[in-house]
């Protein structure tokens, strides 16, 4: 390595997101139980040092904010305790679809919601997503209102997080699918409201057309932002193993096929990283000789992950090194639970681990 001038290469931190003030929206993706929910955490916790107000969102179905924060985190923004401009909301699209249904019923003036309910009903059974895409776009629209700085996406395992962007395909299903059952049953659902009560026939359908069209006015937008790389970056987590590596680069390519810029890639619960394999297995030869068999087994095993995990963060550097930000985050001995462990663990995404050791 000291022959070898990297000067030019990309800093292996995620100091780069920090430094970069015009960003709005940083999503955190990857494999299920990789780190995502601690990084997301973590980057919040620096990005509060230096920009006025931080929002951490969390989209994955299975939330761990309220864990890793080691408080109950709800719905709505919630602040989180030990900063003054940090906060986070875990989302969840079933209920904020009832909560639309209810405020649709609402402001119909009508005492009835079997209308309202019968068309949502044929319209998330047709249109896989649509409850999904309303609700996000209800997420983006609350939390434009608020003025963060940044947001910062928790978001699903892979597969799930690139759903966002089909968002768009979704409304105008949705919307055909609703003009089609306007076509085809109009009188009916008008009808029915009537007869128990409701309003006007058709208001239901006409209120929820001007939902979906709001939604996808939104939706569009967003989906624009989050194309423009002076707005919105993708980090990816992983760990030094091989599926999660070819995860990654599976999550890469897609995000790119979008139009998402990503350059940043954190491999976190990495052992020893700032020591190489091969030095490290010499000392350990030469020291535990004298040890009992137990302890040179167990040296032994730690050796023998030592030694893939290198090969994969070598994989991972020459994949990726020349383009990416790649930052090694330490596998720690306890779990990264709590603000004060949090605020500590985080460090290590912006100071770079001497890898010259
Ligand atoms: N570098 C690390 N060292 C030790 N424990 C870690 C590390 N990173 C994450 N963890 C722990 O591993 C578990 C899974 O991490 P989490 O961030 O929730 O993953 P994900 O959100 O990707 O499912 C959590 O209990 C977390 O505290
Ligand atoms: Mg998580």
């Amino acid at each position: 390595m000291a022959d070898f001038d990297d000067s030019d290469l990309p800093e292996p931190s995620l100091k780069n997101i920090i430094d970069q003030e015009s960003l709005q929206w940083v999503f955190v993706g990857g494999k299920g139980g990789v780190g995502k929910t601690t990084t997301s955490c973590c980057l919040g916790a620096q990005l509060a040092k230096y920009r006025k107000k931080v929002l951490i969102v969390s989209t994955d179905p299975a939330h761990n904010l309220s864990d890793a924060f080691c408080q109950k985190i709800g719905r709505e923004p919630t602040p989180i305790n030990g900063f003054d401009n940090l906060s986070a909301m875990e989302i969840d699209a079933n209920d904020d679809m009832e909560k639309m249904q209810e405020s649709m019923v609402e402001s119909s003036g009508s005492e009835d919601d079997s209308g309202i309910n019968a068309l949502m009903a044929e319209l998330t059974s047709s249109i896989p997503g649509i409850d999904e895409a309303m609700s996000f776009s209800e997420l983006m629209k609350q939390v434009q209102s608020l003025d963060y700085d940044v947001v910062v996406f928790d978001t699903a395992p892979t597969g799930h997080t690139l759903r966002l962007l089909s968002f768009p395909t979704i409304l105008e299903k949705a919307l055909g699918k609703l003009m089609e059952l306007k076509d085809r049953f109009g009188g009916l659902i008008g009808q029915a409201s009537a007869m128990f009560g409701g309003g006007n026939p058709g208001q239901m359908q006409d209120m929820m057309l001007g939902r979906l069209e709001e939604t996808r006015s939104i939706i569009n937008k967003v989906n624009d932002a989050f194309q423009d790389p002076e707005l919105t970056t993708f980090v990816c987590v992983c760990i030094p193993e091989f599926l999660s590596i070819f995860e990654t680069e599976r999550l890469v390519q897609e995000l790119s096929k979008f139009g998402i810029d990503s350059h940043n890639i954190v491999v976190n619960q990495v052992l020893f990283p700032e020591k190489d394999a091969e030095e490290l297995g010499e000392w350990l030869a030469e020291n535990t000789a004298s040890l009992p068999k137990e302890a040179q087994e167990i040296c032994a095993k730690m050796m023998a992950r030592k030694k893939m995990q290198d090969k994969y963060i070598g994989q991972c550097f020459d994949l990726y090194g020349d383009d990416f930000n790649v930052t090694l985050m330490p596998l720690l001995d306890y779990e990264v639970r709590g603000v004060d462990k949090l605020k500590q663990f985080s460090e290590n995404l912006i100071d770079p681990i001497d890898l010259e050791g």
